[in-house]
């Protein structure tokens, strides 16, 4: 077992970049299975979500090569299988996404439920809706989602979605996108990975238009051809390392970034105190780090996302005065972390969907447990604010959606280190 031992107090200088997006890595990685060719996707972060994903990928008989640190070749022409290793599955959430891809590929699919961060009950139902949609027969137990064609075969369909689920816009898009005919998804989810997983696809030969709206839609195409892609940075990525700043106190310029996509954390961030400067792909964030109280709901993008509310929530902890902080995605994700920052001297207070937050001068260091990953995110934040020494255990949730988390925040001028027992 891996943690960290953080001694802190130290502002935060200089400069960080930001990796390819995690939620997108782990969408367009799968999506390769539908591609009869090489990808080349650069900017994919090492992560231990991307490198159980690849795992899974060359088990199923796809060439994966590096050809630098973040460039990766795939080639899934001669799977065969349908059948991903449900060890490597249960690993991680999104090894849901090969539903999607097998289906469309193969047109059956027999997965095992996935695992992961576990912070809320984390239902596929709207995912299933989708696949029954196309005309997959559905057999569902515990265990497993077995998807064979259904009597009249899989073919495009309107899809009206219940909840605004990333996940299930992601599936539908990837089980159409060979299917004949056009499948429509609304209420569809307009994250920027979303974006980001259209334009691989359609870099790769497919037809989808309107992702980043509430209306996808995709016209069956025969087949898809290799290409190289880049992807996006990664949001949450960065809007942690712009609420450390915040809170630690700094000046540091966070670069590969798409500027619109921090709006939502950056205009938070900004009533709270911090200063931010935007260029054309970096963020320059000051903050002395005296922060003033402020109000946040959770929301689908473009709203303040649910995976920022861990670390705006060590803000609020610091801020002067008192801070609501109100989750509507994942109703229960507060519990993955407030009473470890109780146990660090913040004062929160649960109240059904929002916490209150009262905002105390100082955190002392202690001992705490990431219990999922931007629940651990938050605590190291704490720890850089904390009087003392803080000790974050459970780190193997942080390192499934941080890239060299050690490596950066040291050249920032954070005391972190990474301890292996
Ligand atoms: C994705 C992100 C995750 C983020 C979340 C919300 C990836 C790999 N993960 O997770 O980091 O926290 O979006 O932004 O991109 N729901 C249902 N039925 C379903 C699917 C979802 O009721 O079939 C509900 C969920 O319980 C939740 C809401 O819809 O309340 C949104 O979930 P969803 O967007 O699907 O989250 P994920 O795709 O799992």
């Amino acid at each position: 077992m891996a943690r960290y031992e953080i001694c802190g107090g130290n502002p935060l200088q200089g400069s960080v970049t930001i990796s390819g997006a995690k939620n997108a890595a782990v969408a367009i990685l799968p999506a390769a299975l539908l591609v009869k060719g090489k990808c080349r996707v650069e900017n994919v972060p090492d992560i231990s979500d991307v490198r159980i994903l690849l795992d899974i990928l060359a088990d199923l008989g796809a060439d994966i090569r590096y050809e630098a640190p973040g460039v990766v070749l795939l080639d899934c022409t001669n799977i065969v299988s349908t059948h991903p290793n449900p060890e490597l599955v249960r690993k991680m959430r999104a090894s849901y996404y090969l539903m999607g891809a097998l289906l469309g590929r193969f047109h059956k699919a027999n997965v095992a439920l996935p695992g992961g961060c576990n912070f809320a009950s984390r239902p596929i139902d709207q995912h299933i809706k989708g696949f029954a949609a196309l005309g997959a027969d559905v057999d569902e137990n515990e265990d497993y989602v077995n998807l064979t064609p259904g009597p009249g075969g899989l073919q495009g369909n309107r899809i009206s979605l219940d909840v605004v689920s990333v996940g299930a816009t992601v599936n539908i898009m990837l089980a159409a996108v060979l299917l004949p005919g056009q499948t429509v998804i609304e209420n569809a989810a307009k994250e920027p990975h979303i974006v980001d997983l259209a334009n691989f696809l359609n870099t790769m030969g497919a037809h989808i238009s309107g992702a980043g709206t509430d209306t996808v839609k995709i016209r069956g195409v025969e087949s898809l051809q290799g290409g190289t892609y880049g992807i996006i940075p990664d949001q949450i990525e960065a809007g942690t390392y712009l609420a450390a700043v915040a809170a630690a106190g700094g000046n540091v310029l966070v670069r590969n970034v798409i500027p619109k996509h921090m709006e939502c954390i950056t205009s938070k961030l900004e009533e709270m105190g911090a200063k931010f400067i935007n260029y054309d792909d970096a963020i320059r964030v000051q903050s002395d780090g005296r922060l003033q109280h402020t109000t946040v709901k959770t929301r689908p993008y473009p709203g303040f996302p649910t995976d920022m509310q861990a670390q705006i929530c060590v803000c609020m902890a610091l801020a002067e005065g008192i801070s609501r902080l109100t989750e509507s995605v994942y109703e229960t994700r507060f519990f993955g972390y407030c009473t470890e920052l109780a146990s660090m001297g913040a004062d929160i207070l649960i109240n059904g969907k929002t916490a209150i937050v009262t905002g105390q001068k100082q955190l002392k260091g202690a001992t705490v447990r990431a219990h999922d990953l931007r629940a651990g995110a938050a605590l190291v934040i704490a720890g850089l604010v904390a009087e003392g020494t803080t000790r974050v255990e459970n780190i193997h949730f942080i390192e499934r959606g941080y890239e060299r988390l050690v490596e950066k925040l040291t050249a920032l001028g954070a005391d972190i280190r990474r301890i292996e027992d």
